[in-house]
């Protein structure tokens, strides 16, 4: 997969895992990834799916309505791109956790969805269900922050809390952050991600 990987100063700390949302690139979250944790390595990924020229992690039917057998195939792609990755670049590859926004943020939380030991964390900034009717493997101790707007009209609020619940009834640590935006990425939710990632992950 078309990707960035930018060696952090401490090999210690969690590899970033970037994904960003629908339309971007593997350089949106960089400007994040220094706010939550500068010392750590990044892995800045590009969606493989392209819907009217906008990279995508996954196909979608309509706005809010998944491809889900694309999905789980992305799923594993995406998974096994990391496995690859934590070869090739010489990571810790239980050491990595996911920062995503939107479309980025679903496929986040369809990793943890589908595989345990995918992702050691997730920073999730306007994520939706990704699946349901899906058994959940086991989560616990799993920390997941999450940023909502309480005027999302993509992520409505039921969404996120539908979304919580879900990962806190596999066991994950699910901590939600509420703006009074929309959709947007707020500065104020980054620091909140950031402070969240201090006091939690490391
Ligand atoms: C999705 O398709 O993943 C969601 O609708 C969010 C987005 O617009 O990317």
């Amino acid at each position: 997969m078309k990707h960035i990987f930018v060696q952090g100063a401490d090999n210690s700390a969690p590899v970033l895992l970037l994904l960003h949302g629908t339309g971007g690139t593997e350089n949106d979250l960089l400007p994040l990834a220094e706010m939550i944790s500068p010392e750590s390595s990044v892995l800045s990924v590009r969606g493989n799916v392209l819907e009217n020229g906008m990279p995508r992690f996954f196909r979608r039917l309509a706005e809010g309505v998944f491809d889900i057998e694309d999905l789980v195939f992305r799923t594993q792609e995406l998974n096994e791109f990391i496995d690859q990755a934590a070869a090739e670049y010489g990571f810790d590859r239980n050491n990595v956790v996911a920062v995503g926004y939107s479309n980025g943020a679903n496929i986040a939380a369809s990793m943890l969805f589908h595989e345990r030991d995918s992702l050691r964390g997730a920073v999730l900034h306007h994520p939706m269900v990704p699946i349901r009717g899906k058994e959940l493997p086991d989560l616990h101790g799993k920390p997941v922050f999450i940023a909502a707007g309480t005027n999302d009209r993509i992520c409505p609020p039921h969404e996120t809390e539908e979304l919580a619940a879900l990962l806190e009834g596999a066991g994950a640590e699910v901590s939600v952050h509420w703006e009074q935006f929309g959709h947007q990425l707020t500065g104020s939710e980054a620091q909140a991600a950031a402070s969240w990632f201090r006091n939690t992950i490391q």
